[in-house]
């Protein structure tokens, strides 16, 4: 039997994806759902939990619970309570659960390629490190930057010059041919133009890479519950402060519990116009609304669109030069990215079912299109090897970064912007890890 899997290790959703014997690559539905959280849970015992588990757990102890590990990426070790991580071995964990979750669906069989997606400006010291985390998880460990997995996913659905009912679609499946990719995830917002690198139907290339790494779901999340706070803390703006920035048991189970609720109130104003969050005493209920939402988050939405149209202006192209704009991540399921992205480009841009996994299903082809491909003519000793798909970007330019607006709710490990460490107003700007 031959296994194949792909695990797109988010932010704050991991996505996992699997192919027996050369079928169709799935999902793997993890605890009853599509996506697996991120998240990691430190027992005192010395127990790592991960996922759905980890966001249960959490309730007990708060300060051992880490949402996002990708953000700690750079930062080598973690304190969760009173445990010292390496930060390898936190995401060796997710990894490990993802794949045994894939390796249940095959019998529990070992995994012959393990394929990892991961954002396009991450250099080599990220990409060891993820390799390292990998370890003894497959027999052979292959990466994949995640705009030309989502690309690849892409050009697999829609046929050559197949045009879907908007008009918004049209690949031709030729050389050169570019896309771009606006990924609205958990944590960050990262836009590529890729183009197809000629040859086989899925090969795709990065030509232009830019990204604002203090944007994302968590930041919405945030966004709105400063607004909540505004609505309500009035009543007693003592027991309010407790609640977002209480170092107690009992104001972190509370805080943690509204954390969820106000996401899912963002999650649902994507849906409906209005939706309301139910608050612990002494407040009232809070009433938001979808018109409430697109003002707070107008600016960053503007500001990843602006990327958008400046990372197609690095591609050296223009926006009607593409065959389409794709949106993925669960934060574009916020009605006004689109809208932005058709005002500012004038191209309506696709979003398929299920945005959140697109980039692990597209993983998979991305590198059967690259394996099936054939070699470049010429003698072997003096045509240089085909670029392996994790290397192949020619041009990252990181974006500047606004600065993440402190928030004392947040977990306490959690720093302040970007990827770890290099926090800060221009976090990550010109550097490749
Ligand atoms: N209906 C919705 N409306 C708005 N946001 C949503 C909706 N559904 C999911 N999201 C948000 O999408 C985010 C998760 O998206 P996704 O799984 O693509 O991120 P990720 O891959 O973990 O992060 P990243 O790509 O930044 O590393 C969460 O913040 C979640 O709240
Ligand atoms: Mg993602």
């Amino acid at each position: 039997m031959t296994v194949q899997v792909a695990v797109d290790f988010g932010t704050s959703s991991t996505c996992v994806v699997v192919s027996i014997h050369g079928r169709d690559p799935q999902v793997v539905v993890i605890d009853g759902q599509p996506l697996m959280s991120s998240a990691v849970y430190a027992a005192a015992d010395g127990t790592l939990f991960v996922g759905q588990e980890a966001e249960r757990q959490a309730a007990m102890d708060p300060s051992r619970y880490e949402p996002n590990p990708k953000r700690r990426i750079d930062e080598g070790e973690l304190l969760l309570g009173d445990s010292v991580l390496r930060v390898t071995d936190v995401v060796h964990a997710v990894l490990a659960r993802a794949v045994s979750e894939a390796r249940r669906l095959a019998g529990n069989a070992e995994v012959d390629l393990l394929v990892l997606t991961h954002p396009a400006d991450w250099g080599a010291v990220r990409t060891r490190l993820l390799r390292q985390a990998a370890g003894g998880l497959a027999r052979e460990v292959t990466l994949v930057p995640e705009p030309v997995a989502a690309a690849v996913f892409h050009a697999a659905t829609f046929a050559p010059a197949q045009l879907n009912q908007e008009r918004t679609v049209e690949l031709s499946n030729r050389p050169g041919e570019s896309l771009a990719v606006l990924d609205l995830g958990g944590g960050t917002v990262d836009v590529s133009v890729v183009s197809r690198a000629g040859g086989g139907r899925r090969g795709f290339q990065v030509l232009a890479t830019l990204g604002d790494p203090s944007f994302g779901g968590a930041d919405v999340d945030q966004a709105l519950l400063e607004h909540v706070g505004g609505l309500v803390s009035s009543a007693d703006p003592a027991a309010w402060r407790e609640l977002v920035e209480g170092r107690e048991l009992a104001d972190r189970r509370r805080r943690r519990v509204l954390r969820q609720d106000v996401r899912g109130a963002k999650e649902t104003l994507s849906r409906h116009a209005y939706t309301d969050v139910p608050m612990p005493p002494p407040f009232a209920d809070a009433h938001v609304t979808r018109e409430d939402l697109e003002k707070l988050i107008a600016a960053p939405l503007s500001r990843a669109v602006e990327l958008t149209r400046a990372a197609i202006e690095e591609a050296g192209l223009r926006p009607a030069q593409l065959s389409a704009i794709f949106l993925v991540g669960g934060s574009s399921r916020i009605p006004m990215i689109s809208r932005l992205v058709h005002e500012r480009t004038g191209v309506v841009p696709t979003t398929l079912d299920q945005p959140e996994t697109v980039v692990a299903r597209g993983a998979l082809l991305a590198v059967r299109g690259e394996r099936e491909r054939p070699a470049p003519p010429g003698p072997p000793a003096r045509t240089p090897a085909p670029p392996r798909i994790g290397e192949q970007q020619t041009k990252i330019v990181r974006g500047p970064a606004a600065p993440r607006p402190a928030f004392p709710a947040g977990p306490p490990n959690r720093p302040p912007a970007g990827y770890g460490s290099t926090a800060g107003p221009a976090a990550g700007a010109g550097q490749r890890r």
